[in-house]
This record gives structure tokens, C-alpha cells and sequence, in this order.
């Protein structure tokens, strides 16, 4: 069983837990020839790490990533590459309160009643610290995507928190970069910084959804009936601590609409290629990508850690209460958007390599 692994051949298996030594990815399958070196990686981290406004954990982790393997004279051998993520806030602290009281909304719980040993020490393997090795990974992927497909552009923005909505009629993928919620939506990102400002100071939280875009995306990546590139995509970002819900294209609200206003219709493009008319689809048709955007939001429930109290059981079973003291992020929606990111470029990277792999040149021309 391999369940610290994702992917066919594009393959990362992760590993560590918040506050052993370290954390990383042990990524196989990476073609060789892919120029790379940690500094490019660091790009990506640095959008993951807590700390870099008010609305993020205030905890200081730097997040160095470090290549041990795979990379010789700044490129890829096709061998595996090993990335490492040192801990650096390991503070022996007082863990004797989350060591005997389970925290409502994380897997203190779970985990105990599975594998009756624990790592409490700051959620241990469950920590979202974990994600810091997948956007590592991510960085890889869009490496080896820009080797193999340059043209290949994966954004994710936050399209609500809590119950606010941004106004798709002002979506401005230029915002995206300019406000810490990664909202394309001036105007959204100031109402939100007022209401995340007051949650926070009432020690609360909230959740959010998050929508992550990969365009430039080839039509052909995916396969029929278990190879879906969408059931990947679903798998990939559902694995995200504190995802809830996934939707591909229009989603839940496909089920509101009518089979004419749903037809994404096919026109003959002046370039040659077909064009559509609409993309309720999401980019993918039978679990294929269809050159369109792929599209794929995903929802992250509030964080759990809270400075309210919260009913409780202890490990022997007495009923008590709980406030998870220590810094938190109100939002963590906010910091999912990199991660999210990583694990698009890797399900698309994947799926390229795994069409290469069966199709090579060989698919159906139109026109
Ligand atoms: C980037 C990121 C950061 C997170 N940080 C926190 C946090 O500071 N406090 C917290 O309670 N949960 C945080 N979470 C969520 C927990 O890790 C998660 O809820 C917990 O492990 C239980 O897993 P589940 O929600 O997937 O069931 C974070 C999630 C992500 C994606």
C-alpha cells in the first residue's frame, strides 16, 4: 500500500509530520532535462508560508526547500527527486493538553481510534504543515509543464468567504497578485478584510471557496472510465486538508440547469480548431480535456482551531472543553490557494505524461 503517494507517472510521495526535523517529497517520474533548482521552487513556497500579512497565521516558519536528488548541473536526470523542508519552530512546548483532549474539527480523534498512537505534537502527519511538500512538488511540475507544454498557465484565486461572494462581473485577473486574499475583485478583498478583521479579533473563524484554472491545457489529457482526468482532479484537491467539496466546471449548480442552456456548443474556429460556445463542462467531455479552461473549485471549511470554547472528550473518555490557544489562521481558504495550484500542475503534468506515454502523436484530427 503506498497511501502517502499520488499520481501514475508523474508520482509524489510525501512525508514528515509539523514538528519531527523535517518534511518533503520524494517525486519519481519526473522526465529528465527539466531545468530546475531550489531557488525556483522557493517561489511557490514563499506564497504558501504563513506569516506574510495580517490575515495569516503570525507563526514564522521560512519554509527553505532544499533539492537532494535528481538535479545535476541545474537539470533534471529522469532519476528521483528528493525535497526536503526543514523544521525549524520545533519549541518543546506544553502538548499535554492536546496529548489527552481531542480538538473538535481535526483528526486528533480519527487518528487515535485507527492507529492508537498519535503524534499530538501540533497535528503531527494531519498538520497542513504536509502541504508545504506538495507545493514543492508543484514547482517541479510546472517546471517539467513548461519543458514539455510551455503555454500551460494554472492560476487559483478565492471566489467567497464565509457567505460573500466575489462580483464575477468585476473579475480582474490582474487583482489576483495585488490583495491577500488572492481575490480577482478589488472590491471584494476590502469587504472581506473588514469581515475577516472582525472574526479574528473575536478569535472566530470562517470558510471559503477557492477555484484554481489551468489554461493552455492540451484536449486529449485524461482517459475513459477510472483514468478520468477529472476524477484526478477531484482525488487531488479533496486531499487537501480541510477541503469538503469539489466541483468541475458547473458543478452542483449543473443539476439547476436545463440541457440546452448546459450545451457548451462546438463551432469551427479560423485557426482550424474547434471553438465552444460556453464551459459549463470545466474543460473536460468523458473525462477528457477539451482545450478549454480547466476549471475546478474546491470548498475549505472554516479552521478549527478557535478561541472560543468548544465540548470535548478526553483520551479516557470524560467529557470536557477545549480552546485551542496559539496562532491560527482565520481563513485558511487563503493559504489553500498555492496548494490547490500545486496539485493541478501535478494531476496535469501526470495526465501529459501518461498521454505521451499510450498516444504520442497518434489522436484524431478535425478538419
Ligand atoms: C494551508 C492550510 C493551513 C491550515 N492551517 C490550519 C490552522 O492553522 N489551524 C487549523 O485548525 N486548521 C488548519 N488547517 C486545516 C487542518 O489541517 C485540517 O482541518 C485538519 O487536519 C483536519 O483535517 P480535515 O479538515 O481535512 O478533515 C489548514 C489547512 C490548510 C490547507
Amino acid at each position: 500500500m503506498s497511501l502517502n503517494s499520488f499520481g501514475h507517472l508523474f508520482r509524489v510521495a510525501t512525508w514528515g509530520e509539523s514538528h519531527g526535523p523535517a518534511l518533503g517529497a520524494t517525486v519519481d517520474g519526473v522526465p529528465p532535462g527539466v531545468a530546475v533548482d531550489a531557488g525556483m521552487l522557493q517561489h511557490w513556497l514563499d506564497r504558501r508560508k504563513p506569516g506574510q500579512n495580517r490575515y495569516t497565521t503570525q507563526r514564522q516558519e521560512p519554509d527553505q526547500v532544499e533539492i537532494l536528488s535528481g538535479v545535476f548541473e541545474g537539470k533534471t536526470t529522469g532519476t528521483s527527486v528528493q525535497l526536503m523542508i526543514r523544521n525549524t519552530d520545533q519549541r518543546s512546548k506544553d502538548y499535554s493538553e492536546i496529548a489527552e483532549k481531542f480538538r473538535p474539527g481535526h483528526a486528533d480523534i480519527t487518528y487515535w481510534q485507527k492507529y492508537g498512537i498519535r503524534d499530538y505534537r501540533g497535528g503531527g502527519r494531519s498538520s497542513a504543515r504536509e502541504t508545504a511538500a506538495r507545493v514543492a512538488a508543484g514547482g517541479l511540475a510546472r517546471a517539467a509543464l513548461d519543458h514539455l507544454a510551455p503555454g500551460i498557465e494554472i492560476k487559483g484565486y478565492m471566489v467567497q468567504m464565509g457567505p460573500h461572494k466575489m462580483n464575477r462581473d468585476r473579475f480582474d485577473w490582474d487583482q489576483i497578485e495585488q490583495n491577500p486574499f488572492w481575490v480577482p475583485d478589488a472590491q471584494a478583498a476590502g469587504d472581506w478584510a473588514d469581515y475577516l478583521d472582525a472574526l479574528r479579533k473575536s478569535g472566530n473563524s470562517v470558510g471559503a471557496v477557492v477555484e484554481v484554472v489551468a489554461r493552455g491545457v492540451p484536449a486529449g489529457l485524461g482517459a475513459p472510465i477510472y483514468g478520468k482526468l477529472d476524477t484526478d482532479l477531484a482525488a487531488a484537491m479533496m486531499s487537501i486538508n480541510a477541503v469538503k467539496g469539489v466541483e468541475i466546471g458547473e458543478g452542483m449548480a449543473a443539476a439547476e440547469l436545463t440541457g440546452e442552456a448546459n450545451a457548451d456548443e462546438i463551432f469551427m474556429g479560423n485557426d482550424g480548431q474547434p471553438v465552444y460556445s460556453s464551459n459549463h463542462a470545466g474543460g473536460i467531455l468523458g473525462g477528457i480535456s477539451t482545450g478549454q479552461d480547466v476549471v475546478v473549485r474546491f470548498a475549505v471549511k472554516p479552521t478549527s482551531s478557535i478561541l472560543k470554547p468548544r465540548q470535548t472528550i478526553t483520551k479516557s473518555g470524560e467529557a470536557t472543553e477545549i480552546i485551542t490557544k496559539g496562532r491560527h489562521d482565520p481563513c485558511v481558504g487563503i493559504r489553500a490557494v498555492p496548494v490547490g495550484e500545486a496539485m493541478m500542475a501535478c494531476v496535469i503534468l501526470d495526465h501529459l505524461l501518461l498521454h505521451r506515454g499510450q498516444i504520442g502523436d497518434a489522436g484524431g484530427k478535425i478538419g
